[in-house]
């Protein structure tokens, strides 16, 4: 059955290719501004990543105003702050985030203070705030899982209430997405299985949630074949730039599917447990999937068992509710495989989450904003028989 109405609107350049991050100032030229700030975080500038950029730029007379090291590992307002503050007193005309999802999401949503200036939480909090366009930004992914250079998402962490802040709005997405498998190469098997699991998510949820269109689905489904055929390949052989470069272009698919779609009750649970036990955000998504595919399965066998096939399985003769059983066995399989490489624990217990904390996260997690994009209701009684299981 169609949608009454949707829309797909996907204003972010991508470009894709090996060694592309040396040589993309043409493309930059195109955005019409000459000052750039760039922001990262300290283990991709000691990986000598942002040199080779920095001067492919300066060579085609770009102008680096200034750049900023200090993103945490969950991009917080305080970083926030201080990356617009920075950018604007350099003179800056532009941003550049080379990163993952926190550098990408800081840079973000720094943009809204660095162009149209006032307070990050106070005036942008929430979705569609802004009435123009911002400032260029340019994302150069270093993980391939968030995607978050192709959606209009950005997830700060308020320190102080411990609790994960979301805005939204169409003109946070980036001018321009660099897609380069060079950019991954380095990232170790368990980020690399983590955010790899992430992008996984963000597609499965977006194909059964409510807000699903053809256009978010076609994205979802290739995104989860190339996950299927890479994702293993990648965590186990960091240096294969095929793997590398078929799990950055699912990620980015992945991203502007669910930049359309959103996400459901697996990131509902994930932000609540990454909020109160600080595990990282792919790690619990990866160790909740099955387990809120499970929670769904009656209101979304029917796509459950179309993404059979696309995982792997030979659906032939299958029921539905067969096909479906495959599919969730099918993700429960591909995380015991990056869990055999040591990438990644499929048990919450083993990610460190306090059992005690349990309800707590069960009830943090029907208060998400995602909620409202799960195809079935979010209930803290029903949610926490399932955080259980993944105990
Ligand atoms: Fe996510």
């Amino acid at each position: 059955m169609l949608p009454e109405f949707y829309q797909f609107h996907h204003p972010t350049k991508v470009i894709y290719g090996e060694g592309l991050v040396n040589d993309f100032a043409h493309e930059v030229e195109e955005l019409g501004v000459k000052k750039y700030f760039i922001v990262s975080d300290q283990v991709i500038h000691s990986l000598g990543f942002i040199q080779p950029i920095k001067k492919g730029l300066e060579e085609a007379n770009f102008v680096i105003t200034g750049e900023f090291y200090d993103v945490p590992q969950d991009a917080s307002v305080e970083a926030v702050e201080r990356i617009s503050r920075h950018a604007g007193d350099s003179g800056a005309e532009g941003l550049i985030a080379i990163g993952g999802g926190s550098v990408i999401d800081a840079t973000k949503a720094a943009n809204f203070v660095f162009s149209e200036g006032g307070d990050l939480i106070e005036d942008y909090s929430g979705a569609a705030t802004l009435t123009r366009p911002l400032k260029p930004f340019i994302v150069i992914p270093t993980t391939a899982g968030t995607g978050s250079e192709s959606t209009l998402v950005a997830v700060i962490y308020d320190v102080a209430n411990k609790t994960k802040l979301a805005f939204s709005d169409k003109f946070l997405l980036p001018d321009l997405a660099v897609l380069d498998p060079l950019m991954t190469q380095s990232l170790p098997p368990g980020l690399t299985a983590s955010t790899g699991m992430d992008a996984l998510t963000h597609a499965v949820e977006s194909y059964v949630g409510v807000d699903s269109s053809p256009h978010s689905e076609a994205l979802a489904v290739e995104a989860i074949k190339h996950i299927f055929k890479y994702l293993v390949r990648a965590t186990d052989k960091g240096d294969d730039l095929e793997a590398r470069g078929g799990m950055l272009i699912a990620a980015n698919m992945a991203g502007s599917s669910f930049s359309h779609s959103m996400v459901g009750c697996v990131h509902s649970m994930a932000h609540a447990v990454g909020g109160l036990t600080r595990v990282p955000h792919g790690v619990a998504n990866a160790i909740l999937l099955p387990y809120g595919m499970e929670y769904n399965f009656e209101v979304s066998k029917e796509k459950f068992a179309k993404l059979a096939p696309v995982m792997g399985v030979d659906v032939t003769g299958m029921s539905i509710d067969e096909a479906a059983r495959e599919a969730i066995a099918a993700v429960r399989n591909l995380g015991r495989q990056l869990n055999a490489l040591d990438a990644i624990p499929v048990r919450l217990r083993d990610a460190g989450v306090p059992e005690e904390s349990l309800p707590t996260i069960a009830e943090a997690a029907t208060e998400d904003g995602t909620i409202v994009y799960n195809p079935r209701d979010v209930v803290a009684e029903e949610i926490l028989i399932h955080l259980k299981n993944a105990y």
